[in-house]
């Protein structure tokens, strides 16, 4: 019993990293993960508009794209920001941000677009060998307010949320997310 269960997990293991070695897309979806430490390496400003760039080609709904981006490079700034903000931390250590902003008059589907494109971001900064990791703005207003007055964003725009950006320091393992309960073929 023991011997078909290793056996079972040892396939599967192989099974993963040979999709993943045909298939780099699916290599950077399973091996993303949240980074919160970063490296004194600077991140080019070739390179943050390129993360842009993979933000803008996430899909919108009725492809209204109700966002902007703000890219921040000025320590001081993110110190600040670092500061006021309780789970962005990490933003002391990082080379660079970008905020993800909707804009709830274009779409009522803002904060939706908004996460594809946020993703979109993370992906692409871990395909690049880069770390990253969402904060949080939205849904909480005094996130959104604080990141919105230290950035002069004007209403009606809406901080989704700020994203630390470097290259890692340390490991990072991503977490082994695959839960085949959660699965329903056909029918609940
Ligand atoms: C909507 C949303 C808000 C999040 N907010 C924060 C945050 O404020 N601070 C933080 O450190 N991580 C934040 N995260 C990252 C999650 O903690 C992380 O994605 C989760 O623990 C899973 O880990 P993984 O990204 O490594 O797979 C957020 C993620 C999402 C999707």
């Amino acid at each position: 019993m023991k011997a078909k269960l290793i056996t079972l997990i040892a396939i599967l293991l192989f099974q993963n990293v040979a999709i993943m070695a045909q298939n780099p897309t699916l290599g950077t979806i399973f091996n993303r993960t949240s980074v919160r430490s970063y490296s004194d390496k600077p991140v080019s400003v070739e390179t943050l508009t390129l993360l842009v760039k993979a933000g803008m080609a996430a899909p919108t709904g009725m492809n209204r794209q109700p966002w902007e981006f703000l890219v921040i490079q000025d320590k001081d700034v993110m110190a600040k920001l670092a500061a006021d903000l309780p789970y962005a931390k990490m933003l002391k250590e990082a080379q660079a941000a970008i905020i993800v902003i909707g804009n709830p008059e274009k779409s009522d589907y803002w904060y939706l677009d908004c996460s594809a494109a946020t993703e979109n971001i993370l992906l692409a900064a871990h395909s690049l060998g880069l770390g990253a990791v969402w904060t949080a703005g939205y849904p909480y207003e005094s996130n959104m307010n604080k990141i919105a007055t230290a950035l002069s964003i004007p209403l009606p725009y809406r901080p989704l949320c700020l994203i630390p950006i470097g290259y890692p320091k340390g490991e990072n393992k991503p977490k082994d997310k695959w839960n085949p309960a959660k699965l329903h073929l056909n029918n609940w």
